[in-house]
């Protein structure tokens, strides 16, 4: 092995849950009819406004490098939905445009912590906080979620975690992998906490637009304006169906986000410019899309937890959030990697165990619901008749 390898790569995880993808691809190739529960995004094509605006960037020769903190009208068009959806309207140079939420959480992770700080996060989590915390040699500080607790991180838990050791708190509400949602005074709580012990607030609120039962999104900024020591990471990935585009943003105090621009422009000099008028159309003139992808939601949340309910050895309650459901699954008396390969192998639904998350989500399989109602009747037909089978 050459010289100068760094840093401990060892520690960054792997994403167990593609074994499942790759497996669920393999027997698609070879015929099987398989039910998809486990891919993370919606299936809604991106809308046709946001399309156009792209199109029209790249017809209009919009190709070259543009400033890495993200092109003005973007920065704009942030500071106006913040205001709107947060009630603060930040300044410019609080605001960076990035390929994707992702990034936004690695910059605000190397921006904030190193060797030795301890981070709190949730368990179970999403992936990328664990292997990121991991990487980075900070020690995890996992609180665990309860399914009576509705999958929300409750104030106490934090209090008994929380020191002067604390260099950052990551709150992800609506939450993957539960769809859990923290209330007001949880957020309010939390923020004060960080306050309190000086400590830096990641909050990913990629999910903030997608909320059922009329539920609003709290964002523990409301204390700071993200001047002092709060971090939003947000993007378009979820809520205008724009995976594919990778375009996200962080909003963060002066000094994170000018330690970010640095980083980034050594990284990725900036993010593609024609898709960042895409961004632009979908903040201001997106907001149908949201509402009409909900609608659908919706429906699809209503069809998955009622019949989930009725897979024998499960129960499964409302996520208040995002569109993933996590059924427990305890009754059955299996583990939640073995019931997913029986799921995959007999029923040919491919869907997460949740310990894939967490050691707390052992006893519990994740879904994804972003599949048409029809898809997830039929994925629920084929569980029962394959619990029917082994209860
Ligand atoms: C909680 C959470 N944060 C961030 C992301 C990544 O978003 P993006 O595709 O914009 O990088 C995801 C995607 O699944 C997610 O679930």
């Amino acid at each position: 092995m050459a010289n100068g390898i760094a840093a401990d790569f060892s520690m960054l995880r792997g994403e167990p849950p593609i074994k499942y993808l790759t497996k669920a691809n393999m027997l698609a190739a070879q015929g099987r009819d398989i039910t998809r529960f486990e891919i993370g995004q919606p299936d809604f094509d991106t809308p046709d406004n946001v399309k156009e605006a792209a199109k029209k960037a790249l017809d209009e020769g919009f190709t070259h490098y543009v400033p890495t903190m993200g092109i003005p009208e973007l920065v704009e068009a942030i500071q106006d939905d913040i205001a709107k959806s947060r009630g603060f309207r930040p300044d410019k140079e609080q605001i960076m445009v990035l390929p994707g939420a992702k990034p936004g959480i690695f910059l605000g992770l190397m921006t904030t912590i190193a060797m030795g700080y301890e981070v709190i996060y949730q368990n179970p989590f999403y992936f990328q906080y664990d292997s990121l915390v991991g990487y980075m040699g900070a020690k995890k500080v996992q609180i665990p979620l309860y399914e009576k607790d509705e999958f929300r991180m409750i104030p106490e838990q934090i209090q008994d975690n929380i020191s002067d050791k604390t260099g950052l708190i990551l709150l992800n509400s609506p939450q993957n992998p539960t769809g859990g949602v923290l209330s007001k005074k949880d957020v309010h709580a939390i923020a004060e906490m960080a306050e309190e012990h000086d400590s830096y607030i990641l909050s990913d609120e990629i999910y903030s637009k997608m909320l059922y039962d009329g539920e609003k999104h709290y964002s523990p900024s409301y204390l700071d304006e993200c001047k002092e020591r709060t971090i939003i990471v947000d993007g378009f990935s979820k809520a205008y169906s724009m995976t594919g585009w990778r375009l996200g943003y962080m909003v963060a105090p002066k000094e994170i986000i000018h330690k970010a621009d640095h980083l980034f422009a050594d990284i990725g000099s900036c993010t593609t410019s024609f898709v960042q008028k895409g961004g632009v159309e979908a903040l201001k003139n997106g907001q149908y899309f949201v509402d009409h992808i909900m609608e659908h939601f919706t429906r699809r949340r209503e069809a998955i937890v009622s019949g989930l309910n009725e897979v024998p050895g499960m129960s499964c309650i409302y996520p208040k959030g995002a569109f993933y459901v996590f059924p427990n699954i305890k009754e059955t008396g299996m583990k939640s990697e073995e019931l997913a390969n029986y799921m995959l192998d007999e029923a040919g639904v491919c869907l997460l165990p949740g310990s894939a998350f967490g050691s707390q989500g052992e006893g519990y399989l994740r879904l994804s619901y972003a599949r048409s109602v029809e898809e997830i009747e039929k994925g629920i037909g084929k569980m029962k008749e394959a619990m029917a089978k082994v209860l």
